[in-house]
């Protein structure tokens, strides 16, 4: 098989770069391990960004979006038991955020690319890169018992933090920049009506807590916990007492049980490689960096990239250009650095560290009482969160 650009992950990246591409009459081919049903469900991120929010608009694959997705114009701190509204609509000059699913856009772009004609090929085994050094990288995979190769222009690896392509990269050309922090967190999904409108981020003694939702009747809520928690160790009860006990709400807030539909741990890391390109194999998304989930970014940050990528391709493929081409790491390391400081701070901001001394839980405390009482540092938290504005 041939193809202008082979793209290894069919997650929010892979598909989203291949339907801008599409838009723009350059072809592709994803290939992805897991099955269709897998990848539609895999319960994950739940905030958009404006600006993600509007290249999907722009890709033509906003509707269910701008119908089911709930914009929300603040965010509640809660701390010392009392929550603090964060207006970040008004903070931002306007600007909000979009509360949807990882599921239903991965839904819809994989919907859009199929009703287009374009390919997909799940559930591919031993999938391995080669090439991309030179001038005919190739994809290599086992599907439906045969042997496959795509030949292509251009390799994308979209194929999130465990894939293929970066560790195809030789030794030596990346730097990895990485931390891990000492918990995780158990999020579950439910069917109850979330305990308020607007997310809720919750730092309490206990550890940290989130109240978020996917739909007016559906919650979803994560409670820190160890990072290699067994997750049999939390039957529903625990999980429900924790979050009624992080929650704190001084009683205005009632925490509806419901039945339990999704549980799973995530381990919680920052990560980042530089270069996010090595010949012609460009990486994009958690393919490239992880950010710890507190800041809401990870999506967004992928979607950031495919951004810039397809202009990339773009100009390549309609004037013969590579000046975007060979920038693309530089264009998008410095959003990504941005939203890593950011995701920093929040965890840091909200978390309890098991090693913390008394002295760092009061400076914890301390700056939390700054965001909830300061104009100037509670814009500095809407600004990145709504997510700032595309420069190039
Ligand atoms: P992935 O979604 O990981 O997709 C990669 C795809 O590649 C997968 O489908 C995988 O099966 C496939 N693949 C892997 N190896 C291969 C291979 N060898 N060949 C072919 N295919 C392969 N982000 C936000 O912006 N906002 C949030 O609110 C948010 N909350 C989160 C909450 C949790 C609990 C977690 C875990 C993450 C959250 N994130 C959030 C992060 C967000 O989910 C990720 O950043 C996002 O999924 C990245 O998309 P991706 O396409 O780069 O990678
Ligand atoms: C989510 O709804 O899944 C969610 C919301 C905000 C975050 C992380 C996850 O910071």
């Amino acid at each position: 098989m041939r193809t202008q650009v082979g793209i290894v992950g069919a997650g929010p990246a892979g598909l989203l770069l291949g339907r801008l591409l599409w838009l723009q009459g350059i072809e592709s081919i994803v290939i992805e391990t897991r099955s269709r049903e897998y990848v539609e469900s895999r319960v994950r991120a739940g905030v958009l960004e404006q600006g993600t929010v509007d290249i999907l608009n722009e890709a033509g694959v906003g509707e269910r979006m701008r119908r089911q997705g709930l914009v929300h114009h603040g965010i509640e701190l809660s701390f010392r038991g009392r929550r603090h509204r964060v207006n970040m609509h008004e903070l931002t000059g306007g600007r909000a955020i979009t509360v949807y699913g990882q599921t239903e856009v991965v839904k819809d772009l994989i919907g859009a690319r199929l009703d287009a004609g374009a390919e997909i090929f799940f559930e591919v085994d031993d999938v391995s890169v080669h090439g991309f050094d030179g001038e005919s990288p190739k994809i290599r995979f086992r599907w439906a018992g045969e042997e496959r190769e795509i030949t292509c222009d251009f390799i994308a690896g979209c194929d999130g933090s465990h894939g293929v392509c970066r560790e195809s990269i030789p030794e030596g050309a990346l730097t990895v920049y990485e931390r891990t922090y000492p918990f995780g967190w158990l999020g579950v999904l439910a069917e109850s009506k979330p305990p308020s409108e607007e997310l809720i981020y919750c730092h309490h003694e206990r550890g940290f807590a989130l109240f978020s939702m996917r739909s007016p009747q559906i919650t979803r809520l994560y409670v820190q916990c160890d990072p290699h928690e067994e997750i049999s160790t939390w039957p529903d009860d625990r999980i429900w007492g924790e979050l009624e006990t992080r929650l704190d709400a001084g009683g205005d807030l009632a925490l509806k049980e419901g039945p339990i539909i999704q549980k799973g741990v995530t381990p919680m890391r920052s990560f980042v490689v530089e270069p996010m390109q090595y010949g012609r194999m460009f990486l994009a998304g958690d393919a490239a960096h992880i950010v710890p989930p507190t800041g809401a970014k990870g999506l967004n940050l992928a979607a950031a990239d495919v951004r810039s990528l397809s202009r990339a391709f773009g100009d390549y493929y309609r004037a013969g250009k590579t000046e975007m081409l060979e920038r693309y790491s530089q264009i998008c390391l410095r959003r990504v650095w941005r939203a890593e400081h950011f995701s920093w701070w929040m965890t840091s901001l909200l978390h309890r560290f098991p090693d913390a001394t008394p002295f760092q839980r009061r400076i914890q405390l301390a700056e939390l009482e700054y965001v909830a009482n300061s104009r100037a540092a509670a814009t500095a938290l809407a600004e990145n969160y709504v997510g700032l504005p595309f420069t190039e």
